[in-house]
């Protein structure tokens, strides 16, 4: 009977419920190095059963998988017979997150600041609480709606914003991916620190920026996968939209042989060489790319607004985490593009704002020589004419990976702005 169980659990026909909880304990995260084509076939087929799920894909050949304490073992026997080298990220995920959810029950009701992770109806709070703070500043709308109807909320910052709309503009966006808490508290952050609600010490040149341009700021452009990752699934990345059935198996009265999916994968939804690379056809991969460019309502949302001010984009930024890497274009192709130059520039501008800070080493790279992908925002920005368009991944390096500790918000804030700075005063 157990044996059947476990069966029935590695093929994935026995599935958890969606709106049951997901537990890690025991679960652990390893780097392990793809050195042999044979050790990445073996991993490529692990992820596709399930057995393991990435977390990240590093620079050269490293990998960053999530696995049960059920599967660990066999795991480790598959890894040392095919010789990989690999390394011990997190002990224990579900420690880890519990850890995190004490954090969490340490926040003040009615207070917003940046010791801790916030749900989406506090950030749009916070948000509007900016603009009440700052009529003449700032101001807020959404530019849509998700599927399970929450806000595409942004906040529009200028001097003068009455007079704003000929300025160039500043795009930021964070929370893509629903597991990155970071990035959405990160361009809270900076929206911060434009409105100087943060002492910077670097308010003339924040001033000098907002006579100059006007920036939107989408902190949240993933909530419905954001609220999923605080309430059910610590390391949801998707959107939360039944996406097909599991392999794409469809029993012919319409239901499913292996189970439901949720879910597609914003960052590869964009119409950027759609479909292609850095993708899976399965609808439960996470990523998964939908079954056409801008098939999901916040992407569409994204794409109608920043479409209507193309001509007028100065700047594209979009806030992941983590791995510390400034992401140039493009994504799916090795050779450099024609702007590359200015992308380089750009680049080493914010890095080094970025390390001179608290001393974080970020890498100034193309996003391919991370890993190809097909879809990806910045990059279906750049297509359509913007000439900078960039990826920020932020902290950390691994140890934490997407459950990045609390006490790294403002550190992490406080880096960002130095490094947004920089980057906005090559453009
Ligand atoms: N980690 C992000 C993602 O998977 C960034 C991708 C950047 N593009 C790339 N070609 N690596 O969506
Ligand atoms: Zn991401």
């Amino acid at each position: 009977m157990i044996i059947f169980l476990l069966l029935l659990v590695g093929t994935g026909a026995f599935r958890l419920p969606d709106d049951m909880p997901v537990d890690y304990s025991g679960y652990k995260t390893l780097r392990i190095a793809l050195e042999s084509n044979k050790l990445k076939d073996l991993v490529a087929l692990m992820v596709e059963n399930e057995v393991v799920s990435i977390m990240d894909e590093g620079l050269g050949d490293e990998i960053d998988i999530l696995v049960s304490g059920l599967e660990y073992p066999g795991l480790l026997d598959s890894l040392t017979s095919a010789g990989a080298s690999y390394q011990i990220l997190s002990e224990d995920v579900g420690a880890d997150i519990e850890e995190e959810k004490q954090e969490l029950l340490r926040a003040v009701p009615g207070v917003f600041d940046f010791n801790n992770y916030y749900a989406v109806k506090y950030q749009h709070s916070h948000i509007d609480a900016l603009v009440a703070r700052h009529p003449d500043q700032a101001e807020t709308f959404s530019i849509g709606q998700t599927y399970e109807g929450r806000e595409m909320k942004v906040i529009r910052i200028s001097n003068d914003l009455a007079n704003a709309d000929n300025k160039p503009m500043i795009w930021v966006d964070g929370g893509i991916h629903a597991r990155e808490w970071i990035s959405s508290h990160t361009v809270l952050y900076i929206a911060n620190a434009l409105l100087s609600e943060i002492e910077t010490g670097l308010k003339s040149q924040v001033n000098a920026m907002l006579d100059k341009y006007q920036f939107v700021i989408l902190p949240m452009s993933n909530p419905d996968g954001y609220e999923y990752s605080r309430t059910h699934n610590r390391m949801w990345r998707k959107t939360r939209r039944p996406s097909g059935c599991k392999y794409g198996y469809t029993r012919p009265d319409g239901s499913c042989y292996y189970g439901q999916c949720y879910g597609i994968d914003p960052n590869r939804n964009f119409d950027a060489d759609f479909g292609k690379k850095g993708v899976s056809s399965n609808p439960c991969s996470d990523v998964y790319p939908g079954k056409q460019a801008f098939s999901e309502k916040n992407t569409q949302a994204m794409r109608d607004f920043l479409l209507k001010h193309k001509s007028n984009l100065a700047l594209y930024l979009s806030f992941h985490s983590y791995s510390q890497l400034f992401l140039k274009p493009i994504g799916f192709d090795i050779n450099p593009p024609k702007d590359s130059a200015v992308h380089d520039a750009a680049g080493a501008a914010a890095v080094n704002a970025i390390y001179q800070t608290h001393g974080m080493a970020y890498k100034n790279i193309r996003s391919v020589e991370l890993y190809p992908t097909s879809g990806s925002s910045a990059d279906w920005i750049y297509l359509e004419g913007v000439t900078n368009a960039y990826t920020i991944e932020l902290r950390d390096t691994g140890r934490y990976g997407f459950r990045l500790p609390t006490s790294q918000i403002i550190p992490t804030g406080e880096e960002n702005i130095r490094g947004f700075i920089a980057l906005v005063n090559t453009l």
